[in-house]
């Protein structure tokens, strides 16, 4: 059932889309929407990932169920998205903590970093979504070691 990988990758999307408009907001100098925004974009992140962990937890993780040959390029290309999803999860923290300790040389600084790697996360989300369930019929779903690894 694909349901709540649907929900979860929307979040995703709506998430990227509210990082950017507080992006937009804090150039234009409008830091009262800016920091609202931005706290939305970090609720639908936080939303997306209490989904994700929550179906890794009761549901397992779905393999790869196209052809063979592209297994190995999926699985590169899974571990990206993860290594870029972590990064923004960190850079995600720390941005939100310096920005309510009101350091914000610093949180201009690492916020551009947090909103470019969350930006690029979230298509490279939405492409692992599209591979694993709309391009090809999703694979067996088991726990998450076995299906990241291929096994
Ligand atoms: C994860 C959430 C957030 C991200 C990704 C983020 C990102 C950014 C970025 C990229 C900039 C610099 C824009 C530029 O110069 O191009 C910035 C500036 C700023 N942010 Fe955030 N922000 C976040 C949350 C917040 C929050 C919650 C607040 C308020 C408490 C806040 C307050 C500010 C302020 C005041 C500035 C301007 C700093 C200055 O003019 O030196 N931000 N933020």
């Amino acid at each position: 059932m694909a349901i709540l990988p649907t929900i979860s990758t929307s979040f995703i999307i709506i998430s990227a889309i509210l990082v950017a408009i507080g992006w937009y907001h804090i150039i234009k100098g409008n830091r009262e929407k800016h920091q609202k925004v931005m706290l939305w974009g970090a609720g639908f992140a936080l939303a997306f990932f209490l989904v994700y962990a929550s179906r890794t937890v009761f549901v397992g993780n779905t393999s790869f169920g196209g052809p063979e040959e592209l297994k190995l390029a999926y699985h590169l290309f899974l571990f990206f998205h993860i290594t870029l999803a972590t990064t923004a999860a960190v850079f995600g923290i720390v941005t939100l903590t310096l920005a309510f300790k009101q350091k914000f040389a610093k949180h201009r600084k690492i916020g551009r970093w947090t909103a470019v790697i969350w930006l690029l996360t979230a298509p490279t989300g939405v492409a692992v979504y599209v591979l694993l369930y709309l391009l090809y019929p999703g694979g067996e779903t088991k726990p998450m070691i076995d299906a990241i690894f291929g096994l």
